[in-house]
């Protein structure tokens, strides 16, 4: 219990501070006979004097003109009785100025006090003469003793609050200083954080945000401040990972979402990874605290990144056909081939970089078959043919040492399987060709098809056709089939016979 609160207790009295004229606002816990005579709701509501015509109101309107004085000297009212189902209740009010703040109190007097009010409520109801009350000169002698002892009394009384009430305010201020400066410490700490933070209420509306999300997403907090951070800054596509992450967040965990993108007011995207915070008070989550981190220069490096891999990649390819002059430019034909089939085939952008790398490198076993094999016109006898094949071999072996995300040495090991096990090195059928290979398989047949070699010429785009419809679902993947044919009848493919200018 706070101090004063006690001392109140003691005191059986009420403690008002005015905050307009007859209003007031009850500081510290009234004992229950106040909410029991003023009513029970002046705690949450200001304390309001009623229309002058009770005691209280009466008194008042010389307190509103003692505080204008503002003095510090307490005027009293004097006792006067107040009914309550519990009994009748003497009470009596005080008013004085306490640096700067215009208290009142209201003090419930004892039982001795009880026997002089009835006195003073008589006389002021019948406007008889305070002597007249009293039989004899003795006993009003008496009374005025007992008044002059009770006025001290009560001077010490108020002499000791007043102390403890400059002191409460003395701490009051003090402690008000301080949360003062913590806030502005906390508030320096928001607003100066390099990273974009905004704070959202209970329902997912702006409350606030600093300089660094103001920037980031072009937005002001006059427009932003009340509007739902979904409808600012998630473009429609996102809608529903931005759904989750509010939701979790209000579920009082914090919630992260690495790689995404977020729209600025001028509808331009922005990739950004999104760490979501509770704000808990007590054990009652009030809101989030969301933190999005631009991702703009990471994603630039990255990509510098794998374009610098890409060009090594496809130097290499370069670099091996150059012993083949005859199928110069088929890794790099079959690689764009296999990535627009992928596109058609829904595969996504991982996928489809993956398979470019395992286009441009599926042949790479051939440095190992001598020009003489890879270059001569007409039939290859039995024990070249096998050479030749051992480029899928060793092809594998190379690229199994190389730690890629996606698996380059299988598609080099499987680019000559067929579906039906028909085709080499390990005679695999079915699901154990992955769709890599399949497409691959597929592309490398029609760019074979398409170009000249010193044993044949390129044959024409029907009997490419052919060579597709008839080994489609026996040799070759049916998916895969109907994605080159779509995009043979679309006239992207094949390419020109003419070598990609480097
Ligand atoms: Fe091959
Ligand atoms: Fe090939």
């Amino acid at each position: 219990m706070h101090p004063v609160t006690g001392l109140l207790t003691v005191l059986d009295t009420v403690l008002l501070v005015r905050t307009a004229p007859c209003e007031f606002e009850v500081r510290f816990t009234p004992p229950v006979w106040f909410g029991a005579i003023f009513g029970p709701s002046m705690q949450s509501q200001p304390f309001i004097a009623d229309d002058g015509t009770s005691f209280l109101g009466n008194f008042l309107v010389d307190a509103e003109a003692h505080w204008g004085r503002g003095e510090s000297r307490a005027l009293w009212s004097g006792p006067w009785t107040e009914e309550t189902v519990g009994g009748d209740v003497v009470l009596e009010a005080g008013a004085a100025t306490v640096d700067g703040e215009c208290l009142l109190v209201i003090r419930r007097l004892g039982e001795t006090s009880g026997d002089l009010q009835e006195v003073l409520q008589t006389a002021r109801e019948q406007s008889l003469r305070f002597e007249d009350l009293f039989r004899s000169d003795e006993e009003r002698k008496k009374y005025q003793r007992y008044l002059e002892a009770e006025i001290q009394k009560r001077t010490r009384e108020l002499e000791d609050t007043v102390r403890q009430l400059r002191q409460t305010v003395f701490d009051l201020n003090v402690a008000k200083a301080e949360a003062d400066r913590q806030r502005e410490y906390f508030r320096s700490l928001f607003q100066n954080t390099p990273e974009a933070v905004v704070l959202l209420d209970g329902k997912g509306l702006v409350v606030d945000f600093n300089s660094a999300f103001e920037e980031l997403f072009g937005l002001s907090l006059e427009v932003a401040e009340g509007r739902s951070i979904d409808d600012l800054i998630v473009p429609p596509n996102k809608r529903e990972e931005a759904r989750q992450l509010t939701e979790e967040s209000h579920g009082n965990r914090v919630v992260k979402v690495q790689d995404t993108v977020r729209r600025r007011q001028d509808g331009t995207l922005v990739p950004v990874s999104i760490v979501g915070a509770p704000v808990v008070i007590g054990d009652v989550g009030i809101g989030v605290l969301s933190t999005y981190r631009d991702n703009t220069e990471q994603k630039r490096a990255h990509q510098r990144l794998q374009d610098a891999f890409i060009d090594v990649v496809e130097t290499v390819s370069r670099a091996m056909e150059m012993s083949d002059p005859y199928t110069g430019g088929h890794q790099r034909r079959v690689a764009k081939m296999a990535s627009r089939v992928g596109e058609v085939l829904g595969c996504d952008e991982s996928w489809l970089e993956g398979i470019y790398i395992g286009g441009l490198l599926h042949d790479i076993g051939k440095i190992s078959v001598p020009s003489s094999i890879l270059v001569k016109p007409g039939q290859l006898r039995e024990e070249e043919w096998l050479v030749l094949k051992s480029h899928t071999i060793l092809g594998f072996e190379i690229l199994s040492g190389a730690s890629l995300p996606w698996r380059v040495d299988l598609m080099a090991r499987h680019h000559h399987e067929k579906l039906d096990g028909s085709g080499y090195p390990d005679g695999l059928k079915g699901d154990q060709v992955n769709l890599e290979s399949r497409v691959l398989a597929v592309c490398d047949i029609v760019e074979a098809m398409s170009t000249h070699r010193p044993y044949r010429p390129a044959r024409p785009v029907a009997s490419i056709i052919e060579e597709l419809r008839s080994g489609r679902g026996t040799a070759y993947d049916e998916a895969v089939v109907d994605a080159m044919l779509s995009l043979i009848e679309a006239g992207e493919f094949p390419f020109p016979v003419e070598p990609i200018p480097e």
